[in-house]
């Protein structure tokens, strides 16, 4: 009996994948992409699920009322605006981050038991000049619908899989709910964070920090005032894991206990790779000078001149760990920092990564975007996409009754 879900900012379907592994259902979805015309991702989407029920429109089109009843809130909004990545960022007053106000009034017309969303761990930072602010506003919001909220930032390769992928999720369970319920009379209690809540039980942390790093409780942190007042004046330093109760913030930062590790070279494809991925000599001296470390004397448009330094990224990159985190720019040979070089084990030649390796570092099935999109979308959509498995794990997780805990957690309350 799994929870009837909708989909927002679908991609190429990851919180799908995950949760229909768990036993959910979605019932609906929406995936538009605003930069191009053509939509790789939503096609994408409708050739492995089927169109039923699958809208390709801008989320600001789409009336509140007209979007079915369900059990479940999923989606991971754009992130650009808070993404260290991008200079100039706005956060939730910028174009993208806005889109959290469509998450907002679909919740707030629909009230489904529960929320799961996705967003760069720096959300919870953001913006700069008033850090906190933005998660801030989204704390209240999910409070004034009636919602009790915990979220945890998880790296993805600290729990088995190939990349590192740092994310902050965010669990909303409405405070009728057994999770409501629960959060309610648990989420003020240091256990909570460490084996009680939502996230410990599939994600186990270090237990014995527990009594070294109590939970921090700001006494200014009521998010009961104003709207207008905390987005104005609400700054606070959110930590990796947390939990807002009546609005009342209970936040501290805890470490992932580590059990097993996949690397960049368990998914590299084996028996050959096809000539175009591997890089041409000539460019080999561009590359290493794009990924080795500087320190430069430049100047800027406007004549102003400054001393630009940044560190060295390993090239070419490790195969005896999880990979560095895949953002949207890789899939061309031409020389790029960020990019992922590998030395392929059967040659021993450099080469990017193919559209199946970005597959399966995202723990997609292989050849998932291989729907008839340009080969360089298949990368864009993996660098947008999440690491499938994790939602797996708290779908997972939503099938359960709070009350139980899970084996894990259980050894660990036995021995702590
Ligand atoms: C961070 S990605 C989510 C990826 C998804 N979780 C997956 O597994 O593929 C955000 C998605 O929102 C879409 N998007 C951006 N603006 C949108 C809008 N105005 N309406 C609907 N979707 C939008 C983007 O095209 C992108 O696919």
């Amino acid at each position: 009996m799994g929870l009837e879900v909708v989909e927002l900012f679908a991609g190429v379907g990851g919180f799908r994948l995950g949760l229909e592994e768990a036993g959910h259902e979605v019932i609906w979805s929406n995936q538009w992409e605003p930069s191009i015309q053509a939509q790789h991702a939503s096609n994408c989407y409708a050739s492995q699920f089927g169109d039923d029920n699958h809208t390709n429109v801008d989320i600001k089109e789409i009336d509140e009322t007209e979007v079915p009843d369900h059990e479940l809130l999923v989606g991971g909004f754009p992130c650009q605006d808070y993404s260290v990545a991008q200079t100039g960022a706005e956060g939730i007053e910028g174009e993208k981050g806005a889109l959290w106000w469509d998450i907002e009034r679909i919740a707030r017309q629909k009230r489904p038991r529960y929320l799961l969303l996705e967003n760069v761990n720096r959300l919870l930072r953001s913006p700069t000049e008033q850090r906190g602010r933005d998660f801030g506003v989204l704390l209240h919001c999910l409070h004034d619908i009636g919602y009790n909220v915990e979220w945890r930032v998880i790296n993805a390769a600290d729990y088995g899989y190939p990349t590192k992928r740092r994310r902050v999720f965010i669990f909303g369970a409405r405070r009728d709910t057994e999770w409501g319920g629960w959060l309610e009379s648990h989420g003020d209690q240091p256990n909570y964070f460490t084996r009680r809540g939502f996230f410990p039980r599939e994600f186990p942390v270090d237990n014995r920090q527990q009594q070294q790093f109590p939970v921090a409780r700001n006494p200014d942190a009521s998010l009961l005032g104003d709207p207008k007042e905390t987005s104005e004046s609400f700054e606070f330093h959110f930590k990796k894991s947390g939990a807002m109760v009546d609005g009342d913030v209970w936040t501290r930062d805890v470490d992932p206990e580590s059990e097993w590790e996949t690397t960049l070279g368990d998914v590299l494809e084996t028996g050959g790779v096809p000539e175009k991925y591997y890089l041409s000599e000539d460019e080999i001296e561009r590359w290493e000078y794009m990924k080795g470390s500087k320190e430069e004397e430049r100047v800027t448009d406007e004549g102003y001149e400054y001393t630009f330094s940044e560190g060295a990224i390993p090239f070419p990159d490790p195969l005896d760990r999880p990979s560095r985190t895949l953002l949207t720019s890789e899939g061309t040979t031409s020389p790029g920092r960020e990019k992922h070089v590998v030395e392929d084990p059967a040659t021993g030649d450099l080469r990017i990564l193919t559209p199946i390796e970005v597959e399966r570092l995202m723990d997609f099935p292989d050849g998932w975007t291989d729907t008839g999109m340009p080969e360089n979308w298949r990368y864009t959509c993996m660098g947008n996409a999440l690491v499938v498995g994790l939602i797996e794990q708290m779908g997972r997780t939503l099938n359960q009754d709070p009350e139980m805990e899970t084996s894990h957690a259980f050894a660990q309350m036995n021995s702590g």
